[in-house]
């Protein structure tokens, strides 16, 4: 297929463009390196540098776009909302009616466990009601609705993938965020001599070791759903699935696999809970397993393996 990919020189949009030009796709990457990086695309994509709301006639003839571009930290969401509402959710009507205009069958959207809140109920399913408590959540589910609209009105086939936890990487394609907020990255951070210790947000939760509990997948498996996404779309119909392993752990589960992982013993202090952080995420994929015939292969030590050899050299074996 003939695919856009918008966010393609970022954490996922670059994995993901990479398990596309492996599967024979004809892959362009639109993005405006604002957090991507150029040499992250990978080899065989057309690389556009352009903003998703000025997305030209770069859709003509495309069969499907898979939409990663996007603003994604919770805190600065909270703080700058603004940002969420101009990138995320303007810059995503834009590209919407650019689909629009252009006929593209086919779009995969990056949408979030945060779209869900602090939901009292584990595993979640895509029938809990959607809840978000912050701007970042505001702006994916705000986007999720438009595509229920445009799959109605105008029969386009969309898919919003609720990501959980990703880690890992895909060879020289990982995780190289000018500010990092996430646990694996944070906590290989003290291995790979970059900070001399780590923080464990909130001890005193309600879980067996107080630490907050999170369903991490690895970005290959997660890849994977991207896929048979795009090769099950149906026009007309807006499909939501979760995306996790079923399986929840701790922040000190975590950092237990980072310590063995890199035989060091990292250093932990416990701090004040971080703001907004729910207690328990956990997904139930059990809608994605039955109806994309996906299920994940890889669990958190081939997850913290990854991250780490991609930290030490940027190269590691890869996963397809
Ligand atoms: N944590 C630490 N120390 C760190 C970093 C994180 O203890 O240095 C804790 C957090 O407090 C949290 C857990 O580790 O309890 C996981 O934190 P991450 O930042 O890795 O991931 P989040 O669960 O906060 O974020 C994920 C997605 C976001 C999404 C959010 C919705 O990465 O995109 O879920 O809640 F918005």
């Amino acid at each position: 297929m003939k695919l856009v990919v918008t966010g393609g020189a970022g954490y996922i949009g670059s994995v993901v463009t990479s398990q596309l030009l492996d599967a024979g796709h004809d892959v362009t990457v639109v993005d405006d390196l604002s957090t991507g990086h150029e040499d992250a695309v990978p080899p065989g994509a057309t690389f556009v540098r352009a903003r998703i709301h000025d997305i030209g006639d770069h859709l003509d003839g495309a069969d499907g776009v898979l939409h990663f571009a996007a603003k994604s930290l919770v805190g600065e969401s909270v703080e700058s909302p603004e940002l969420y509402w101009e990138n995320n959710v303007v810059g995503s009507f834009a590209l919407l009616e650019a689909v629009r205009a252009a006929g593209v069958p086919r779009f995969v959207f990056s949408s979030t466990a945060a779209c869900y809140g602090e939901p009292d109920v584990s595993p979640i399913t895509e029938d809990v009601t959607p809840a978000p408590i912050n701007p970042y959540g505001h702006s994916k589910y705000a986007v999720d609705l438009m595509l229920t609209g445009y799959a109605r009105a105008h029969g386009l086939g969309a898919t919003s993938l609720r990501y959980f936890n990703v880690g890992g990487a895909r060879g020289r394609f990982g995780e190289r965020h000018a500010v990092e907020t996430h646990l694996i990255p944070n906590v290989l951070m003290v291995p790979a001599g970059k900070r001399e210790r780590m923080n464990i947000f909130g001890d005193d939760y309600d879980t067996p070791d107080g630490t907050a509990v999170r369903d991490y997948l690895h970005v290959v498996d997660l890849g994977r759903a991207h896929l048979l996404a795009l090769d099950t779309s149906e026009a007309g119909r807006h499909r939501v699935f979760n995306l996790g392993s079923g399986t929840g752990y701790s922040v000190r589960e975590v950092l237990d696999t980072c310590r063995s992982v890199t035989d060091h013993d990292i250093p932990a202090d416990a701090q004040p809970r971080r703001p907004g952080d729910p207690t328990t995420l956990v997904a139930s994929s059990a809608r994605a397993r039955a109806e994309l015939g996906w299920s994940p292969e890889y669990g958190i030590d081939e997850i913290v393996t990854d991250a780490w050899d991609f930290m030490r050299s940027g190269v590691a074996a890869e996963r397809s």
